[in-house]
Formats: C-alpha cells, structure tokens, sequence
C-alpha cells in the first residue's frame, strides 16, 4: 500500500483536547460517512488510526476531527501538528456507515457522542439524506458544553439539534445520557418527532453509548440493522 502524504493547512484547537485537521494533496474517493487510516512516523514507525472524513466527498480539503486520548500513541501527536507538516493519509477509505446501506425510513436519527460527530458532519452536507428522509435529527452529547463543537455547521443544515451535557449544566441541552432520556421521552420531546419502526438510527462514537442505546431502542422494538435482515440501527464503534 502507498501511503500520500498530505500538507497540514490547519489544525484548529477547540478546548485543550480537541482539534480538527484540515490537509490537502489526496485525491481521495469516499462515502460520506466513512473513515481512513492516518499515520505519522513515530520513532522510525508509522503509526495508523482510523479517522473518519468530517468534509463531504465532493470538498477536496480532508477534516479530521480528534480528541487527544492522554498516554494514546497517535492522538496527542496529530494534536501538535502545524501548518506545513506532513500527515500521512491511506489509500483506500472504508466503513459501512454510509447511508447506501441504509433501508427507507421517514426519520434519520444520527447519535454522537464526543468525536462521533465526524461522521455525521459529511453525511449531513451531502444531498442523499435531505432527498430520502422527511426529517434528520443531529443528537451530540459530550461532557463538557465547550466540547459541542461544530455547531455553526450543523445550524446551516435542516437538521434538529439536540445536545446533551452530561457533567455540568448547561441550559438549552439535556443533562444525562441518550439512553436514559429514550426511556423516559426526554430525547422525543427535544426532538419533536416519535420513534417508532418509520425511524433509522445510526450510532456513531463511544462502544458503551452504541451498545446502551441498542439496548434502549429494542425496547421500543427496533433492531440492529443487516443486510439480510433489515433493521433500524447501524453503528460505528471508534474503540
Ligand atoms: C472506524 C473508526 C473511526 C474512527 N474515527 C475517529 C475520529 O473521527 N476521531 C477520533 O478522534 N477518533 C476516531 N477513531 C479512534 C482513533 O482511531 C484512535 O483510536 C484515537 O485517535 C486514539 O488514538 P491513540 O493512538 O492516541 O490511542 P489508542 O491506543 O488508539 O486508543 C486508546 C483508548 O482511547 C480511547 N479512545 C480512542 N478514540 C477515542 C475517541 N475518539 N474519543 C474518546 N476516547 C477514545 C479508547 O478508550 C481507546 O481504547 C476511530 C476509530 C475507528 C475504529
Ligand atoms: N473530556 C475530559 O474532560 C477528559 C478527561 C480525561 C480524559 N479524557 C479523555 O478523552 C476521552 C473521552 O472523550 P469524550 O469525553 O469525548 O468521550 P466519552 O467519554 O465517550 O463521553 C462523551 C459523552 O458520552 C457519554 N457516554 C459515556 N458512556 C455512555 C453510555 N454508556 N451511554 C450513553 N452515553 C455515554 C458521556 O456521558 P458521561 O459524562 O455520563 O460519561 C458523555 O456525555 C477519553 O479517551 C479520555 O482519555 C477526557
């Protein structure tokens, strides 16, 4: 496999642990929704991680949206990267969160939490979800308010924003985590819209919120979704 190398245009740091990435120089056909494997050379290593597209297919500047996981090998790494630095970016992007796998429904629901946002961001500014679904609903939920990053591109969009905050108070969010608030309606009534089998969901981020939530979903009688049996839930799992 031959890796591209990238030039660095932009590394934004919105808190102290997050950043996004903007690089140019790879040509790169890909699915909204779906990820690549970035490297850089760590002591005469490459050292790769899956990071999904933030842009849209047809924009051709790459965004990569990260969280600087301390003591991880890569992440505090790509959070010191400058301008003019060179990220190494794979060939062949991949993953089957993309909304071609996706069966007909009236209501996308797509369910972040932290980074999981990427994903969703590329998907949301592309024509495909706003000709197929009558409603799209943005769920992203972090610990911090200042950790709701990306929200002035997720307002240029039709979709319903709802936020979750879960460990200060920040009005204008729910407090606590979307599984609990599908139980008791809180997450509905933020919505406006009901779930019911005419919903999709895709999860996207932390593998305890995917695994809580399809838990939470099969009460209401929706299962994971396969192409051999059609569902209503499709999930991404960053670790
Ligand atoms: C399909 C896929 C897509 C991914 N897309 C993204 C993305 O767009 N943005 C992104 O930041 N990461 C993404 N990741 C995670 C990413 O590949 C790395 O694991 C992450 O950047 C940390 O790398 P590391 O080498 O520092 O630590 P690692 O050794 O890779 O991870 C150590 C631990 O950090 C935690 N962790 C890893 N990633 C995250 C995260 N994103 N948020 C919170 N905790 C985390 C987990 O507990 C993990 O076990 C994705 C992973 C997969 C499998
Ligand atoms: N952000 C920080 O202050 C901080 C501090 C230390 C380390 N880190 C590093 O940053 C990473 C965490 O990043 P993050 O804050 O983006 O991700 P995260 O831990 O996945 O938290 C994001 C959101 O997901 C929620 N969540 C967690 N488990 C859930 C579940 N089972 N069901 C539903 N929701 C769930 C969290 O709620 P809860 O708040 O209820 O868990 C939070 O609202 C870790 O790798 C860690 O190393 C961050």
């Amino acid at each position: 496999m031959t890796w591209l190398a990238t030039r660095v245009i932009e590394n934004r740091h919105w808190t102290n642990e997050l950043f996004s990435l903007r690089v140019e120089g790879a040509s790169l056909r890909f699915q909204a929704g779906q990820f690549v494997r970035i490297a850089l050379d760590i002591d005469a290593e490459r050292v790769a991680r899956a990071f999904s597209f933030v842009n849209p297919p047809q924009d051709p500047v790459l965004e990569f949206y990260g969280v600087i996981v301390p003591r991880g090998p890569l992440s505090p790494r790509l959070a010191r990267l400058a301008a003019g630095d060179t990220l190494y970016v794979a060939p062949n992007p991949a993953g089957f969160l993309v909304l071609s796998e996706l069966p007909q429904a009236e209501t996308l629901w797509l369910l972040a939490t932290g980074t999981g946002i990427a994903p969703f961001l590329s998907i949301l500014r592309t024509d495909e979800p706003w000709r197929r679904f009558r409603r799209i609903v943005l769920v992203h939920a972090v610990r911090h308010a200042a950790e709701l990053t990306y929200r002035e591109v997720v307002e240029k969009t039709d979709a319903k924003y709802v936020t979750f905050v879960s460990r200060e108070a920040h009005p204008g969010s729910l407090a606590g985590r979307i599984p609990a608030a599908l139980r008791d309606g809180r997450l509905e009534a933020a919505a406006g819209v009901a779930v019911d089998a005419r919903s999709h969901f895709m999860l996207c981020g932390n593998p305890e919120m995917l695994r809580d939530t399809t838990a939470a979903l099969a009460e209401r009688g929706l299962r994971k979704h396969r192409r051999r049996t059609p569902g209503h839930i499709t999930v991404e799992s960053f670790w």
